[in-house]
This record gives structure tokens, C-alpha cells and sequence, in this order.
């Protein structure tokens, strides 16, 4: 046996990965695929990298040295469990198995303890930055136990990016904490695009500039502290021109847009946490409201402002207000992510160090952001804080921030053009500042159509009005 590490599932992700591995000293990879032509085509392709094919899983096996590492690169959900249990047949106890696709985590806590209870180790991990990442450095997220971690680790960081020279992977935590890690990074990501999507949107409306144009103010953001993979993609997606048109390509891209499924699995999992991440769940169902032609088709004729139309007087102003709103918003964004990876550990029972988290994913992934950085100033400084946005610096962003956001949404709803990313993550950033609630009486709703109790502010204990009786107030047993 020769090789360090292979990669089962040669399709782009996989053998990008694996060549990726191949291009690191001291490592050798022993690669398999289902269908052989893949390998084949792979091999042929790339003749500078060393690998060593399998064209079973038997030699697949024989070709790594152990305790034997192998990423597995396919499809998540039924091919990930058959490419396993095709493993745990040629593999030895100690081996270690490790599912790089976008899994659930639940999942991956089932699979772990199966594997686990058969004698293997293995690691669900999630793995960041597409296609340019896998080859050049993705972001990694491995779950999994410490006893993987001892070989997987200099593997990892060798292909891992770098940022600021720290190679952008950590053990997360065990079983399934890598796979909810990157479950949340997914729901964030479809925050940020529709933050983006948003202020691109009003910018266009409000200034009728053009998407050219708009490219230019986000190159411009990029260069600031909004600085970050998507603001920098979006500059380039707004300049593009559609070769058969002439037009801007985003005015000839259907406005439906597609999702895999990961931000609905962040909102779903928050939902079941009670963690209120309506950012992300906004961008979520902004994507599945765009994907209805059937209702946008009948919905045109829907009366909308009846104010003049949606006119900017300084253009250069607004603009600079809508990035402050986009900035403001995606502090929010962020906060409750990261405020769901702490629920989610506390639930499951993982160790997770949020600041560590913040810190792979400056580099590699798709939301890598200059803003990162901050995020893991906030977690040093204080590695149990309840509310990320609370640290001082993101006080000090809202505080510079929130006229301009606050102008931004009644704008927005004055003019008919929705923000639903930037509105409720502004409800959102009231709602925790509001030092009294509308929770109580919903509170005394509950009690009166289900007698479902409620607290007092000034005394302990349960209570309960008798609304159908005479309304004197009873201690009650605490029903939630
Ligand atoms: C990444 C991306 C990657 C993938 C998304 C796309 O981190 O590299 O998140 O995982 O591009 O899953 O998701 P949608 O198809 O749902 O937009």
C-alpha cells in the first residue's frame, strides 16, 4: 500500500479534492470510482499528479496504508450509505471513513454511531468553497472523534485555505457537529445573497442605475468593511453581458431561484432549537417565493403604493444607506447563526469553539468575509457570549448603522419593493433591544383559551386567570 489518503466519488467536487491532495507534499492518494471512465478520464487528465487508482474496493483498500483515510464524495443521503457500507467490507477495524458531501447532520449522527459501533472512525465533514475550493483550499468542517483527528489533521490542513496563515479547518466537535457547522454556514450564505439580492435590487430601483454601474459600488463595498467573497462575485455577475442579447445577463437570468435544500434544513433545525434565525429563514422563503410562477402570474394586478413612484433625490446618499442597511442586516445574519451552532451544541452535546468557527471560515468558503475577523475579536474577548451582536464592535456598527437601515425599510415598504432580509432582521434587532415585549399578552391569550398559565414580574410561582369565572387570580401548575 502506498497511499496516505483517498478519495472515493471522482465527480468535480471529488477529484478536484483529489487532485488538491495530490498537489501537497507527503501526500500520495489512492483514488475509486463507480463507473471506471471517471478515474480513467481523471488519470488521464491530470498525469503531473501520483495517484493510484482502484478500480474495486478491494484494491482500493490494498492501495492505503493505515489506520486507512478515506473522503467520500458523493451524493448525500442513499449513495453516501451505500459508498459506507461498501467501505466497512474492505476496511479494518480503526479505519477511518470520512463523508465530505453536504449531509444532514442527523444523519451523520446516525452513520457515526453505526460505523463506530462496527469498530471504524468516522468523520462527516463539511467541506466549503465549491469547485475553485476543493482544488485550490476549501474551508473544512470535520466532525467525528479525536482519535480521527490525530491522522486526519495534517491532511486536512494540508489542503485546507489560509487565512492570515492559519489553515481554515478545526475539529468541530464530534459526530455530527461538523455537518451542522456547515449546515448553518449554508443558511448564512443564503442570508448574505439575499441581503445582497435586496440592496442590489433597491439601488437599481430606487437610482435606476444601471447593472454595470451597480457592479462598480460593489466592487467599491469590497474594498471596505463589506469586503468578502459575495460582494465581490456580485460585482462580477452585475458586469456580465449576455454574449446573444447584448443585455446585462441578470436581466435575461430567470428570476426563480434554486436551493439544494441546506438553508430549509438551517431553518427547519432553528425551528426545533427555538433559535429565531428570521434572516435566513427570509432569505429561505424569498427563494421559494420567487419559484411560483403560477402565483407571481396572478398576483401582478395586486394594488400597490399609492404615493408617486419611487423616486431617490441623492443618489450617492442612498446608496451609502443601503450599505449601511446590507451591513447592519448582515451583522444580524450572522448573530443568529452563530447563535444557532450554540444552541445546537448545547443540544447535541458538542464542544464547539464558536471563535475557532469564525476563524476557518475567513478563508476558502463562500461567505468568507474580511468581517470574519471581527467575529473571532468578539469570541476572544468573551467565548461565552450570549448574543454576538452585543460585542462592542458590532454596537458600535449598528449604532453608525441603524438610521440608514431603519430609512432603507420604510422606504422600501413605501415604495412596494420588498426587503423582507433587511426588514426582519431590523424587527429582529428591536425586538431584542425592547425592554418590554407584546409576549405578555400573548401570555394572557394562551391563558385565556387553554389556561396554559403564566409568570408574574413581581412574584414567583404559576398563574392562571379564571376568564370563564369570576377572574380571580389562582396559583396554577406550570404548564408551559
Ligand atoms: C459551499 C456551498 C455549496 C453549495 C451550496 C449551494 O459552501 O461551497 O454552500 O455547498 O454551492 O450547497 O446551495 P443551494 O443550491 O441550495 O443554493
Amino acid at each position: 500500500p502506498t497511499a496516505n489518503i483517498g478519495v472515493v466519488g471522482l465527480a468535480v467536487m471529488g477529484s478536484n479534492l483529489a487532485r488538491n491532495l495530490a498537489s501537497r507534499e507527503g501526500n500520495t492518494v489512492a483514488v475509486y470510482n463507480r463507473s471506471r471512465s471517471k478515474t480513467d478520464e481523471l488519470l488521464a487528465e491530470h498525469p503531473e499528479a501520483e495517484f493510484v487508482p482502484g478500480f474495486s474496493y478491494e484494491e482500493f483498500a490494498a492501495n492505503l496504508q493505515k489506520p486507512r483515510t478515506a473522503i467520500i464524495m458523493v451524493k448525500a443521503g442513499r449513495p453516501t450509505d451505500a459508498v459506507i457500507e461498501s467501505l466497512m467490507e474492505v476496511f479494518e477495524p480503526g479505519d477511518i471513513i470520512i463523508d465530505g458531501g453536504n449531509s444532514l447532520f442527523t444523519d451523520t449522527i446516525r452513520r457515526e454511531k453505526a460505523v463506530r459501533e462496527a469498530g471504524f472512525n468516522f468523520v462527516g465533514m463539511g467541506v466549503s468553497g465549491g469547485e475553485e475550493g476543493a482544488l485550490n483550499g476549501p474551508s473544512l468542517m470535520p466532525g467525528g472523534p479525536d482519535e480521527a483527528w490525530v491522522t486526519l489533521g495534517p491532511i486536512l490542513k494540508s489542503i485546507a485555505a489560509v487565512a492570515e496563515g492559519e489553515p481554515c479547518v478545526t475539529h468541530i466537535g464530534h459526530d455530527g457537529a461538523g455537518h451542522f457547522v456547515k449546515m448553518v454556514h449554508n443558511g448564512i450564505e443564503y442570508a448574505d445573497m439575499q441581503l445582497i439580492a435586496e440592496a442590489y435590487d433597491l439601488i437599481r430601483r430606487g437610482t435606476g442605475k444601471s447593472p454595470a454601474e451597480i457592479a462598480d459600488i460593489f466592487a467599491e463595498w469590497n474594498r471596505g468593511e463589506l469586503e468578502s467573497y459575495l460582494i465581490e462575485i456580485t460585482a462580477e455577475v452585475l458586469r456580465q453581458t449576455d454574449a446573444a442579447t447584448g443585455k446585462p445577463l441578470v436581466d435575461v437570468i430567470l428570476d426563480q431561484a434554486g436551493a439544494k435544500g441546506t438553508g430549509a434544513w438551517t431553518v427547519q433545525t432553528a425551528l426545533d432549537l427555538g433559535v429565531p434565525v428570521s434572516g435566513i429563514a427570509e432569505a429561505t422563503f424569498a427563494r421559494s417565493l420567487s419559484s411560483h410562477p403560477e402565483q407571481r402570474a396572478v398576483s401582478g394586478g395586486l394594488p400597490g403604493p399609492t404615493e408617486d413612484a419611487f423616486t431617490v433625490e441623492d443618489a450617492d446618499a442612498f446608496v451609502e444607506q443601503v450599505r449601511l442597511a446590507l451591513y447592519a442586516s448582515k451583522i444580524v445574519a450572522y448573530s443568529q447563526g452563530f447563535d444557532e451552532i450554540r444552541a445546537g451544541a448545547a443540544q447535541y452535546g458538542w464542544t464547539i469553539d464558536l471563535g475557532a468557527v469564525s476563524k476557518i471560515w475567513r478563508g476558502g468558503c463562500i461567505i468568507r468575509a474580511q468581517f470574519l475577523n471581527r467575529i473571532a475579536d468578539a469570541y476572544d474577548a468573551d467565548a461565552t457570549l450570549p448574543v454576538l451582536l452585543t460585542a462592542p464592535y458590532f454596537v458600535e456598527a449598528l449604532g453608525r448603522a441603524q438610521d440608514a437601515w431603519r430609512h432603507i425599510v420604510q422606504v422600501s415598504a413605501g415604495a412596494g419593493i420588498p426587503a423582507p432580509a433587511f426588514s426582519s432582521s431590523l424587527a429582529y434587532y428591536d425586538g431584542l433591544r425592547a425592554e418590554r415585549l407584546p409576549a405578555a399578552l400573548i401570555q394572557g391569550q394562551r391563558d385565556f383559551f387553554g389556561a396554559h398559565t403564566y409568570k408574574r414580574i413581581d412574584k414567583p410561582g404559576t398563574f392562571h386567570t379564571l376568564w370563564s369565572g369570576d377572574r380571580t387570580e389562582i396559583e396554577a401548575e406550570d404548564t408551559h
